[in-house]
């Protein structure tokens, strides 16, 4: 296993390029390797196969998120869970049949190691015409032998704005003018923007901004961006399409407010993946996912929804230790 590339004194292990022209990568006892079809995954106790265009979807998530919040299940074996300043790597972990047969494997990679790894297997992996972020009408196909990549794509920055979108020094509107054109599925959003008239010596300190507008001009699905802050309260709203790419583990709740059109959510429990419920969201609903469930969503057009995120930094070991409820509200 030849060490092909290093950022910044953190070591990726990658082989040379295969007959598919891909590169392989090993990260602890895992390792990992792509065909024109398929991504094949290797631990000490099992082996795993998965579509590469689902596995890229997902690896570009972890990516862009740095490991999100609690656990990122590319499907029901393989995902990643941030200790936030680490992250464990797992094979079966939640997933009931490979605990009980004890074929499940777990290891644990300084964040910067599991970072490089992944960002270097997304580009690698990612041909041209490939967007992992784009929903599977608005791009081309992620399969066949290596042919060039997409950088621009797979390294795009994610909006995180520090106090609100559209203020000074902060993250800019979106506009034709600056390559955000409204999407196919919300022409018929109204395109107008609030007026502000702030009392002198206040005009930095007020803001508002039309959060429509600013969705249908989204060029992602699946893709939360933080655009208003408020200590630790965060509003990350996105506009999804097909299916939410990885199934995400909560570490804490999660409040959705369903802007527009509708998303089915299948949620399980966390750690067995027994079937918990099935909610259907609308626009106006709003729902409270607890903290001991998985979920995955399913949009059948482009809509509009609210994730708000509460990113204090104790309330993973809150609810784990029983000091806080998994649920934010009892009825
Ligand atoms: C979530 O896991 O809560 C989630 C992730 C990405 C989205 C929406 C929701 O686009
Ligand atoms: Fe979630």
């Amino acid at each position: 296993m030849a060490i092909v590339e290093s950022e910044s004194e953190i070591q990726v292990q990658a082989g040379a390029p295969n007959e598919a022209g891909y590169r392989s990568f090993t990260l602890g006892e895992f390792s990992f390797s792509r065909d024109d079809y398929f991504v094949y995954l290797q631990w000490p106790t099992g082996s795993h196969v998965l579509s590469a265009d689902t596995f890229l979807k997902a690896l570009q998530r972890d990516v862009a998120w740095d490991f999100f919040y609690g656990i990122v299940n590319f499907d029901g074996v393989l995902g990643t869970v941030n200790h936030y300043g680490t992250v464990d790597l797992f094979a079966g972990r939640y997933n009931d049949a490979y605990r009980k047969a004890e074929l499940d494997h777990v290891e644990n990679f300084p964040t910067e190691l599991i970072r490089a790894t992944f960002k270097r297997m997304l580009g690698d992996w990612t041909v041209e015409g490939f967007d992992p972020f784009a929903s599977p009408d608005e791009t081309g196909s992620a399969f066949g032998p290596k042919r060039g990549d997409n950088t621009a794509a797979v390294t795009r920055r994610r909006v995180t704005a520090k106090r609100m979108v559209g203020l000074p020094e902060d993250e800019p509107l979106r506009s034709d003018e600056s390559g955000f054109p409204v999407n196919r599925h919300f022409v018929d959003v109204v395109q107008d923007e609030p007026e502000v008239h702030a009392e002198p010596g206040f005009e930095d300190q007020v803001n508002a901004f039309n959060l429509f507008k600013y969705l249908s001009r989204s060029d992602v699905t699946w893709n939360p961006s933080v655009v208003s802050v408020c200590k630790d309260s965060l509003y990350c709203p996105t506009t999804e399409e097909y299916i939410l790419p990885i199934i995400h583990g909560n570490d804490r709740v999660e409040w959705f407010v369903q802007l527009s059109d509708v998303i089915h959510w299948t949620v399980e429990d966390r750690d067995s993946g027994a079937m918990r419920a099935r909610v259907v969201m609308r626009p106006g609903d709003v729902a409270a996912m607890p903290a001991d469930i998985r979920h995955q969503g399913y949009a059948p057009k482009r809509s509009m929804l609210l994730v708000w995120e509460n990113a204090a930094g104790d309330l993973p070991e809150l609810i784990a230790s029983g000091k806080l409820p998994t649920n934010p509200v009892e009825f």
